[in-house]
């Protein structure tokens, strides 16, 4: 199955047309999974399905993804994108709760080498995620946080890079997402805490809701034509 293939099959109703990731972002992912020969994933958050598609796409393998509401607020449409793309087989889907599921993969002593979060945007919900997942992470296994303009995985992102060492940012050209490699495993003393605040995040998250709240603002509107300017857009 190849990625472009996959959105002429995959359905997502209107109504929910921002929920999944941007096309762009899933074919990093695949690209990026193909390229690094990464078989053993897991994803917090499915949704429509069109990351797991992708992941799927490039292992072939089966893929754990779960979505505590995927029948109360996606109607399983999410599942029924996996039947259609005949990807069915490879999805060990969880119709769990993240914080649920995720002790549940470690007392089995599951190990992952590629992990995606896109579950509970919450601070607290992500931050769970993340200690979990660490857990089982592969050493060398990669970890790609979604959503990065959200303050909350800004938030991630710093605890991250100040207080875990054996983790090593890679950049990416994609704006909303944040990778990480965990490299070997790093012991803290139990004093170890490193404060991990972010003043530009809340600039920018505050920056960006206020702007997309005042749609027919005069600044808003002046922004956007100096940005169209500056990238060349008409
Ligand atoms: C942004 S969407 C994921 C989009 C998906 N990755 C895609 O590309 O189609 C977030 C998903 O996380 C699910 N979710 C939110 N909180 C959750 C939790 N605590 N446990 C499990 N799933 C959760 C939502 O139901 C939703 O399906």
């Amino acid at each position: 199955m190849l990625p472009a293939e996959i959105n002429k099959i995959i359905d997502i109703p209107d109504s929910q047309s921002k929920v999944p990731v941007k096309i762009i972002d899933a074919e990093f992912i695949y690209n990026f999974i193909k390229k690094n020969n990464l078989k053993k994933t897991l994803e917090t958050g499915f949704a429509h399905g069109r990351s797991a598609a992708y992941i799927m796409a490039a292992t072939n393998n089966t893929h754990i993804a779960n979505d505590a509401f995927q029948e109360a607020e996606f109607k399983n449409v999410g599942l029924e994108n996996i039947k259609k793309l005949g990807l069915i087989d490879l999805l060990d889907f969880r119709n769990e709760l993240s914080h649920v599921m995720l002790p549940k993969l470690l007392a089995d002593n599951r190990k992952f080498d590629f992990i995606f979060l896109d579950g509970d945007h919450k601070f607290d919900g992500e931050f769970i995620d993340f200690f979990y997942c660490d857990l089982m992470l592969e050493d060398k296994g990669y970890i790609l946080l979604h959503d990065t303009w959200l303050r909350s995985t800004q938030y991630l992102i710093k605890y991250i890079e100040k207080n875990r060492k054996n983790y090593q940012r890679i950049q990416t050209p994609i704006k909303n997402i944040c990778l990480f490699q965990k490299v070997g495993e790093y012991e803290r003393n139990w004093l170890h805490f490193k404060e991990f605040i972010t003043f530009r995040s809340f600039i920018k998250f505050h920056f960006v809701t206020w702007i997309n709240k005042n749609n027919k603002n005069p600044i808003r509107i002046l922004l956007f034509k100096l940005k169209n300017i500056i990238k060349g857009n008409k």
